[in-house]
């Protein structure tokens, strides 16, 4: 392994509040991120360089070492699993909540549940725990349409203000996890690359401490 460090961060709406993150403990991109085509960045740290990539990929990227560390969201990390990953920090941006949802006042009517969602593992998770009988049903965007569209009964996905929701005539049901944005490790990296994470970790927990 080399001795430079590569950091994945989240495209889309985690990254505006993770580049602030990252000024605060000392690591600026050479570039502006967002005028760019580029995906590999160099930073103010000669050792230190940015990937940014689909949220979603960031566990993948880490988990197989090609990334040293990263940035995603909580969901991510539970739909996608944890294994070979450290989570040593919650960077507390992003808050939100992973949520059952449906129509307004409707009862969930038939036996098997019929839940579309991108979170496809969280989800049947979620429903075997409660013993509910659910047939997930995979989408990659605009849950909330589904049970309008007689798709699906309910959804399972991101709540925040609970805007989208109420403008599809939809409304939150029960709680599956409080989410928020987190650091992840790549288990290998953290032993033998410790001397040089061990310094960046520290300063990121004071940036988000710094905040509170
Ligand atoms: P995607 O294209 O996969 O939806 P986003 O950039 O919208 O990616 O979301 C990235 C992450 O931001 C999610 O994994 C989640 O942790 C968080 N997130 C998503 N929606 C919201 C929201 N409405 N409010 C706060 N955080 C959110
Ligand atoms: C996210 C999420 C919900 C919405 C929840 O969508 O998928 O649809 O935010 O936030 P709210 O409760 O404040 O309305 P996003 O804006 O990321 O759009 P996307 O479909 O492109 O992911
Ligand atoms: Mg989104």
């Amino acid at each position: 392994m080399s001795k430079q460090l590569i950091l994945a961060l989240s495209k889309g709406r985690i990254l505006d509040e993770t580049l602030p993150l990252l000024a605060d403990a000392g690591i600026t991109p050479v570039e502006d991120l967002g005028k760019s085509r580029k995906l590999l960045f160099d930073t103010n740290l000669p050792d230190v360089k940015l990937v940014v990539i689909r949220a979603t990929d960031v566990p993948t990227y880490v988990q197989l070492g090609a990334a040293d560390l990263g940035v995603a969201g909580k969901d991510v990390l539970l739909e996608h699993g944890v294994e070979g990953l450290y989570e040593p920090l919650d960077l507390e941006i992003a808050r939100c909540r992973l949520m059952t949802a449906g129509i307004t006042g409707a009862e969930p009517a038939r036996a098997r549940r019929r839940v579309a969602t991108k979170f496809v593992n969280v989800a049947r998770r979620y429903y075997a725990e409660q013993g509910i009988q659910a047939e997930v049903i995979k989408l990659y965007g605009a849950m909330e349409l589904a049970p309008l569209m007689n798709l699906a009964d309910e959804i399972v996905d991101i709540v925040d203000t609970g805007n989208t929701l109420r403008a599809n005539g939809m409304e939150p049901r029960e709680l599956i996890a409080p989410i928020s944005t987190r650091l992840v490790v790549n288990k290998a990296a953290m032993t033998m690359k410790h001397d040089r994470l061990k310094p960046l970790i520290a300063r990121l927990r004071e940036a988000v401490a710094a905040r509170r």
